[in-house]
């Protein structure tokens, strides 16, 4: 079984992907953080975001080995991320990775912004989880001030609402909502809510084939 979820960026997703794959016994892979690897390598190695060939060959270099690295969360990584990832041949040259990733068993959920559409179309269930950008401004600020960061949450606001509009403008598998998925409003929700829904959401696509 493969679950899809897409959403922009601190809409709670991650989360979700987690607890689900937990309840699940699945895997779990947070797409966000494949960007922000390569985004990382190309900040490392001094190079120029613009450079599309330079962030293709990061692409095809990539190491997962990095992707627990606690320094791919800061707001300049996922900006650099939300800047390549409007690649279209960066994208392509990530697809066959999560691709890979969704088809072992037992089975996967994939979190991201082109899941549904793009990487697992045919996706058994499919979520595309939204919350009000002022609620996700204040999450991000209160994760960033736990890891001892400074942030500004009005300055967090500005950013999700430019990396939303870049995330959804670009030409290459923008951010959208499949037809076949589900809609979960998380604005209101607190972690173990959100949870439960996106559990029913399940329960009830599986249900209903
Ligand atoms: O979900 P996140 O904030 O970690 O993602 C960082 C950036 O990576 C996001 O602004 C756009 C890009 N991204 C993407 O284009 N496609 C995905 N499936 C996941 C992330």
């Amino acid at each position: 079984m493969i679950i899809a979820i897409d959403g922009p960026a601190a809409s709670g997703k991650g989360t979700l992907g987690k607890r689900l794959a937990a309840h699940y016994g699945f895997r779990h892979l947070d797409t966000g953080v494949i960007y922000r690897a390569v985004a990382k390598a190309l900040l490392d190695g001094g190079a120029d975001l613009t450079d599309e060939a330079r962030a293709v060959a990061a692409a095809r270099k990539l190491d997962p080995g990095i992707f627990g690295d606690p320094a791919l969360k800061s707001q300049t990584v996922g900006d650099a991320a939300s800047v390549i990832s409007a690649y279209a041949p960066l994208r392509e040259a990530l697809v066959s990775f999560q691709r890979q990733f969704a088809a072992d068993p037992p089975g996967a959920v994939l979190d991201g912004r082109d899941i549904g559409t793009v990487i697992c179309p045919d996706a058994d269930v499919k979520i595309f989880v939204i919350a009000d950008p002022v609620v996700r401004a204040r999450r991000r600020t209160l994760e960033a001030l736990a890891r001892g960061e400074a942030a500004d949450e009005a300055r967090v606001l500005a950013d999700i609402l430019k990396r939303d509009e870049r995330d959804r403008n670009r030409s290459a598998a923008p951010l959208t909502q499949a037809p076949d998925a589900v809609l979960l409003d998380n604005s209101n929700l607190d972690i173990e809510g959100g949870v439960r829904a996106a559990i029913d959401i399940v329960e009830a696509v599986r249900a209903g084939r």
